[in-house]
């Protein structure tokens, strides 16, 4: 069960800005991609969300669908290619276009260099950047100007959920690390040719930790983390909701001349360094 905190957080956007426009959010069945799938919902966005668990997106699908939100939940694995076709064909046969890619879902354990296999690193490398490509090129032909279901000029938009870790080094996550560096990189590129070419946007988000999430319980023991913010000044944990806001604001027309960025919402945490 999600927790429930991110639901005392009024949206400060109105609840229109997304109206008519089909969100596909891949992981969003859970952590932070749940979220984002809840808030685009909130805001008038159709949402289809792809996830390998048919359980958890069962669940999800009816928590969006309690809410009021046209929701269905679609099963795949962004490591493979005929899941993605299949997904997005099946997102746009259900609500009749694509609007919004959201590639959330990553795969991610802690492991010293030296104990990970090359298998392993490969793997993580699969899910956050091959994947992340993978649905970008499987939703290409639908979010470009002129596309099945949208106006000659006007294109679709992507999100890439990425992370902090890589701008400086991080213990035990050079796989991880090494996935993200990518996804920001593809960030870049596709805002260029695609943006260029087909005006579709493409931007990212780097959530710092977040609270309740899978990424944050796989860091380690709680006693750890509270310590880690008597060292690091900026140290405070952040909701879903922060990195849901981010993406509602991405994804709408108030981030329309925003492209090729990646927004670091975290308190400003990469930036900071222990006391002495
Ligand atoms: C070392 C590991 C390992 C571990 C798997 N491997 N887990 N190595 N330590 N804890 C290695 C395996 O030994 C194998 O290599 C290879 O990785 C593939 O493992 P499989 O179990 O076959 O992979 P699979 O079942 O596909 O699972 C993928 C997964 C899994 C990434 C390993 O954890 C997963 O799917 N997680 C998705 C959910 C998740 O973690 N989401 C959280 C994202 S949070 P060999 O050589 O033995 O064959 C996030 C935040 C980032 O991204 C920022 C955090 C701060």
């Amino acid at each position: 069960m999600e927790s429930l905190s991110h639901f005392h957080s009024i949206s400060p956007f109105k609840d229109d800005i997304l109206k008519g426009k089909v969100a596909l959010i891949t992981g969003g069945g859970s952590g932070i991609g749940f979220e984002i799938s809840t808030q685009l919902g909130k805001h008038g966005a159709f949402v289809a969300i792809m996830g390998r668990r048919r359980n958890v997106l069962d669940s999800a699908v009816s928590q969006l669908q309690a809410q009021g939100i046209k929701a269905i939940g679609l099963e795949g694995d962004v490591r493979k290619n005929e899941d993605a076709t299949r997904v997005v064909e099946m997102t746009v046969k259900h609500f009749g276009k694509l609007d919004i890619l959201v590639n959330g879902a990553a795969g991610n354990f802690l492991v010293p260099a030296e104990d990970l296999s090359p298998n392993g690193f490969r793997t993580v490398l699969d899910i956050d950047s091959v994947g992340t490509f993978t649905m970008c090129h499987e939703s290409l032909k639908y979010l470009k100007k002129g596309g099945p279901g949208r106006d000659s000029a006007v294109g679709g938009t992507i999100l890439n959920i990425s992370a902090t870790l890589h701008y400086t080094a991080s213990w035990y996550q050079i796989h991880v690390s090494a996935a993200k560096a990518a996804v920001d990189s593809l960030t870049r590129s596709l805002a260029l040719e695609w943006g260029t070419d087909y005006d579709i946007r493409v931007n990212g988000i780097a959530p710092g930790p977040i609270e309740g999430t899978p990424g944050m319980s796989k860091l380690g023991p709680d006693e750890a983390k509270s310590k880690i913010g008597d060292m690091l000044p900026l140290y405070k944990l952040g909701e879903r909701w922060d990195i849901a806001m981010a993406a509602v604001y991405l994804a709408s027309d108030a981030g329309k001349y925003v492209n090729g960025t990646t927004l670091v919402v975290d308190n400003g945490l990469w930036l900071s360094r222990p006391r002495h």
